[in-house]
């Protein structure tokens, strides 16, 4: 028996080595008391003087050789890493597919409907969503006795000074024409939160646009034009618009806006509550209140502001019944877009 043989012969039996009681007898045919390795170290006093030392060292290289590929083979069958992705990394074999995510659905409605202000002029600025109680009320003409200041409307954070979570974003009306002058034409984005019970049309936290123009000689048909624009965008051009007299404290006079019913085209259904027309938004001209508050000189300058629920718009355009259904991170319901 000779060194080189033994050697084939290793190399031969590692190829089908899989399991560890396989490896365990490999070792004890090599290594063992009466292995291999052990026979042929017993023939080197056989051996011509000059040839002892040359096969020595080439037993001890085999012997190394062989602890070398138990220890890869141990590596793999525990399960260790490095040796795991040598042995079963296919380069053949297809790769993992890996699931791409989007945007969700209500992101995606606020771009589109930033961006259709954003191409009609409007700039677009963010708000905080904890705000002082002077830009949530007091600042939009907001009366001290009004319901929506009270606890049961609004959650209060701190007394003194008053902080509060903004229950709409209509504050950055304020903000925005204490740091800037007129003219401007803005559109806000962000979240709002009312103490409300949830249910399918209800929740505690929903996202709101908020959108104003302020000039010399902004006038009602143009918050008409614009928004008509706007709801065209959104909604298709078939679809028709009214606005309803209402009446909110920073706005006179003041409108609800509504739109044909998109699912019966106004003819009257269960989504209407067959009067055939939705409401999508509240709106108006400044209050002449708020401009002289903010010293804004409400003889020169004119303006007109707006708001829309983004769930609702998001409802409406994509048939969505259930508000819920946007913050539960339900898969199933958010690949559909
Ligand atoms: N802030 C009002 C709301 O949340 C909406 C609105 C904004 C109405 C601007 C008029 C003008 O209900």
């Amino acid at each position: 028996m000779d060194i080189k043989a033994v050697s084939a012969q290793i190399d031969a039996d590692i190829q089908g080595l899989n399991s560890p009681e396989a490896l365990e007898q490999f070792r004890l045919k090599y290594l063992g008391r009466k292995g291999l390795l052990a026979e042929l170290t017993s023939t080197i006093p056989g051996l011509p003087k000059e040839e002892r030392a040359g096969f020595g060292q080439g037993v001890n290289t085999l012997k190394n050789k062989l602890l070398n590929l138990i220890e890869e083979k141990q590596k793999i069958f525990s399960g260790s890493c490095a040796g795991a992705a040598q042995a079963t990394c296919d380069i053949g074999m297809p790769g993992m597919a890996q699931e791409l995510g989007h945007l969700h659905p209500i992101t995606r409605i606020t771009d589109e409907i930033c961006a259709i202000f954003s191409r009609m002029g409007f700039s677009i600025v963010e708000g905080p969503e904890i705000e002082s109680e002077y830009n949530n009320f007091t600042g939009l003409n907001i009366p001290l006795e009004h319901p929506s200041r009270e606890a049961f409307d609004t959650f209060y954070l701190k007394d003194y000074p008053k902080l509060l979570l903004r229950s709409h974003t209509s504050p950055v009306q304020v903000r925005q024409m204490q740091e800037q002058k007129p003219p401007l034409a803005i559109v806000v984005p962000g979240r709002v939160y009312r103490p409300d019970a949830v249910d399918a049309s209800h929740s505690f936290m929903f996202h709101q646009v908020e959108g104003f123009m302020v000039d010399r000689e902004i006038k009602f048909s143009d918050l008409k034009g614009i928004l008509e624009m706007f709801a065209k965008a959104v909604f298709g051009s078939e679809i028709k618009m009214r606005f309803r007299p209402h009446f909110f404290p920073f706005t006179e006079p003041s409108a609800e806006v509504d739109i044909s019913c998109i699912i019966c085209k106004g003819k009257g259904c269960s989504v209407c509550g067959r009067k055939g027309w939705l409401e999508i938004l509240g709106s108006g001209m400044i209050h002449p209140n708020v401009f002289k508050q903010l010293g804004i000189d409400a003889k020169k300058y004119t303006g007109f502001a707006f708001g829309m629920g983004i769930e609702r718009i998001a409802m409406l355009k994509y048939g969505i019944n259930d508000i819920r259904l946007f913050f539960e991170n339900d898969l199933r319901f958010l690949r559909q877009f």
